[in-house]
């Protein structure tokens, strides 16, 4: 017997006795059409992979981790050579790094496993945005999507104070500040943000909304958000037809795979391998703890924000444009994701039915890496008009030239094959692609038009 059918069949038999014993099937997620087997179907669940991550590499972290600015004799003290000053938050981060069995891992591997979450989220907001996915009936799953978007930043914003390090320091306060100065809402948020005033009241802020506030919200968002999906099931593949329906019915379901273990097994064929590179990541490039808070002995330290943030530092360093100026911008970007649904309202979900949106988000895709390039090679410098002409108008004209031949040569290609297809029907072309058997993906091979 070969290795894998032996294996299979240990699997099978495995699964078999606790499906026994639990009848999963009947209460687990909902079956998922086979043709779901890729990665770009599941990128949300990466999202969720790298979150799960970070609940535990937070946890243990804050086994040791103290959020507080006090000055500490003990641990790090000798190591910096500075008993009095060295703050206590600084000094337990020290400790992780130095003194706790593969701390230094575990500190690496949650602060990239934050940039990886990140990462792998926007590569989930845009796949979304690119095949329609925040069309009917998914406008509210696409809405808390967004508000899970604005809360991970918010945890990430909030985790860069804890280690106390003069660069997180710097670049914690330039937010503040930012929030500050929004009118109206900012001198509200100011007791919430600042407490006493204090810097213990900051770090203490910080901490309480990295730990409780943001997580018990993105725990409830999440919920939201994953309830939604199920009721919804996965989205079809993005199509051009208008009739076409957004959701299976029970009786194509009935012919999907049961979630458990079909597309738990397989997603978490992905979450190790990730789990496995961010390891890799952490024990080869392993996280140096920059100097702390206050330390009168370091050289001058850059103010610097962590990558995703950079956009909107890079932003405020623009001829005439204020904090107030860089903070609106934020918001009307943050307000046009959020209603793109009720924007976007054609029922066609094929990028080539939507340039203007296509064409938008090339934009923001351009803007948004250019602008982080930017910021992390020249923080802080001064740029003028003709140089913010010279960078940012070519993306803008660029895109609006390649999304208008791409929108004309398709659609071309679409009517053509189209024309082709209706005649090949001989008058008896299907109204819709859902009428057939099979479901859209079936009935879109069939076709050849999608
Ligand atoms: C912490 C961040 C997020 C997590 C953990 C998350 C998680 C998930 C998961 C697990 C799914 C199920 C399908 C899949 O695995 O792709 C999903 C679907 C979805 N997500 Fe997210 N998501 C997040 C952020 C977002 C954002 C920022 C948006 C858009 C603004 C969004 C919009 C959607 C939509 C519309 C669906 C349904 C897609 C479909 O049916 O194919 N999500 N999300």
């Amino acid at each position: 017997m070969s290795f894998s059918s032996w294996y299979n069949r240990s699997l099978n038999k495995v699964w078999g006795f606790v499906e026994d014993r639990t009848a999963m099937k009947k209460w687990a997620l909902r079956p998922q059409p086979e043709f779901t087997f890729k990665p770009s179907y599941w990128t949300g669940s990466f999202v969720a992979v790298a979150l799960s991550y970070q609940i535990i590499s937070g946890a243990l972290l804050l086994l040791y981790y103290q959020p507080s600015t006090n000055p500490t004799l003990t641990a790090c003290g000798q190591a910096v050579g500075s008993l009095s000053s060295a703050p206590a938050a600084w000094c337990s981060t020290y400790y992780i790094v130095n003194s706790v069995p593969m701390g230094q891992l575990l500190l690496s591997s949650h602060l990239y496993g934050a940039y990886a979450m990140i990462f792998l989220m926007f590569v989930h907001f845009f796949r979304g945005y690119y095949v329609g996915v925040y069309k009917s009936p998914r406008e509210f799953s696409w809405m808390v999507g967004t508000l899970l978007m604005v809360v991970t930043m918010g945890m990430g914003f909030t985790g860069y104070l804890l280690p106390y390090t003069q660069i997180s320091y710097n670049a914690t306060n330039v937010g503040v500040v930012l929030a500050l100065r929004l009118p109206t809402v900012g001198p509200l948020l100011g007791p919430f943000i600042l407490a006493d005033g204090t810097s213990q009241g900051l770090l203490s802020r910080m901490f309480d909304a990295h730990v409780i506030l943001l997580p018990i919200a993105l725990a409830g968002l999440f919920y939201a958000h994953f309830a939604l999906f199920e009721s919804h099931g996965i989205a079809p593949p993005a199509t051009s037809d208008p009739l076409q329906r957004r959701r299976f019915t029970e009786k194509e379901e009935k012919g999907h795979v049961p979630f458990i273990p079909h597309v738990l097994l397989y997603t978490m064929k992905w979450g190790l391998l990730y789990v496995g590179i961010l390891f890799g990541i952490a024990a080869l490039w392993p996280w140096n703890l920059p100097t702390y808070v206050g330390n009168t002995a370091a050289a001058a330290v850059v103010t610097e924000p962590d990558w995703y943030f950079l956009w909107v530092f890079k932003l405020v360093d623009f001829a005439g444009v204020t904090p107030v100026i860089a903070i609106g911008v934020t918001n009307v970007l943050l307000v046009y994701i959020l209603f793109l649904p009720f924007l976007d309202r054609s029922k066609r979900t094929h990028p080539r039915d939507r340039p203007f949106f296509i064409y938008l988000a090339t934009c923001m895709l351009g803007f948004l890496i250019l602008m982080t390039v930017w910021g992390g090679e020249t923080p802080g410098v001064q740029i003028t008009d003709p140089a913010i002409a010279m960078t940012l108008g070519p993306i803008f004209a660029v895109n609006a030239v390649v999304v208008a031949l791409f929108h004309y040569r398709y659609h071309r290609s679409y009517q053509r094959r189209l024309a082709a297809r209706k005649s090949a029907f001989a008058g008896n072309y299907p109204r819709s692609v859902s009428s057939r058997a099979g479901g859209p993906a079936a009935a879109a091979e069939v076709r050849g038009v999608e």
